[in-house]
């Protein structure tokens, strides 16, 4: 197939103003550009105006890991997703587990993200996963179509082709549990099985990382398998040397 390989880090929130630096331009220094698989770092938006400044002529593309959705207004403490444009932003997570569970974030406001980024030029990487219990239950991909459906619904299926869907089944986020390459394989499968439905060129093209754990032991094995295209990655994306040899893995 033609998709690249993805190496997104979240670094979620971390990393001290000269932390941030160091780690963002080790990964700057430390890696190449690739025709096989992109870079990609999404730090904490106080972060943004550093990192761009160091990335801005590199090949490791800078995200964001929220934003409100209006452009403006009396929305006390909140970032709008124009704001992030003028940071060389070129990527938005939306509907990060930790946004859906702890700040409210809803299949509804996760959709209207996802169409504001796309509005400023920010791809969207649309966040979906399951928790314990409901893949307990078998219910699994009924979430995850519910929460693809609700953004599909606001911005068309075509939308996708300029965006990333990340597979983060919660279990495994932070826990050192993570699913089996068999496991991720079987619901990256479905899933571009499902999105063909709707659109097969969409669902051909279209980058499905898995999240969760991922790690520079388990990422080939992750990585080797058909429909995973990628990886967004907590906690190895805070080490170097770990996010470097994971990207060194990737095609
Ligand atoms: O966004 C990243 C995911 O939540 C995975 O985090 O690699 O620390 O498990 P983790």
């Amino acid at each position: 197939d033609t998709r690249r390989k993805f190496i997104a880090g979240n670094w979620k929130m971390n990393c001290s103003r000269s932390e941030a630096i160091q780690l963002a331009s080790a990964v700057v220094a430390s890696s190449e550009e690739k025709e096989s698989a992109q870079i990609l770092i999404c730090v904490p938006n106080i972060h943004l105006a550093d990192i761009g400044k160091l990335a801005v002529n590199s090949h490791v593309l800078l995200g964001a890991q929220d934003a409100y959705w209006q452009d403006s207004g009396a929305f006390t403490g909140e970032i709008s997703i124009s704001m992030l444009a003028d940071y060389q932003v070129k990527y938005l997570l939306v509907g990060h587990s930790e946004r859906r569970e702890m700040f409210a974030n809803t299949d509804e406001i996760v959709a209207k993200k996802f169409a504001g980024a796309l509005k400023h030029g920010i791809k969207p990487i649309l966040c979906i996963g399951e928790s314990l219990a409901q893949r307990e239950q078998g219910v699994t991909f009924d979430v995850l179509k519910e929460q693809c459906q609700a953004v599909i619904d606001e911005v068309g299926i075509e939308a996708f082709a300029d965006a990333c869907i990340a597979y983060e089944p919660i279990w495994a986020i932070g826990t050192g549990r993570t699913a089996t390459p068999e496991q991720a394989q079987e619901v990256h499968h479905s899933l571009r099985v499902w999105l063909a439905e709707k659109n097969a060129q969409i669902a051909k093209n279209l980058q499905i990382l898995y999240g969760g754990s991922m790690n520079a032991a388990n990422a080939s094995e992750l990585l080797a398998q058909p429909d995973i295209d990628g990886g967004l990655i907590g906690g190895a994306s805070l080490k170097a040397e770990d996010f470097l040899k994971i990207y060194s893995v990737a095609g």
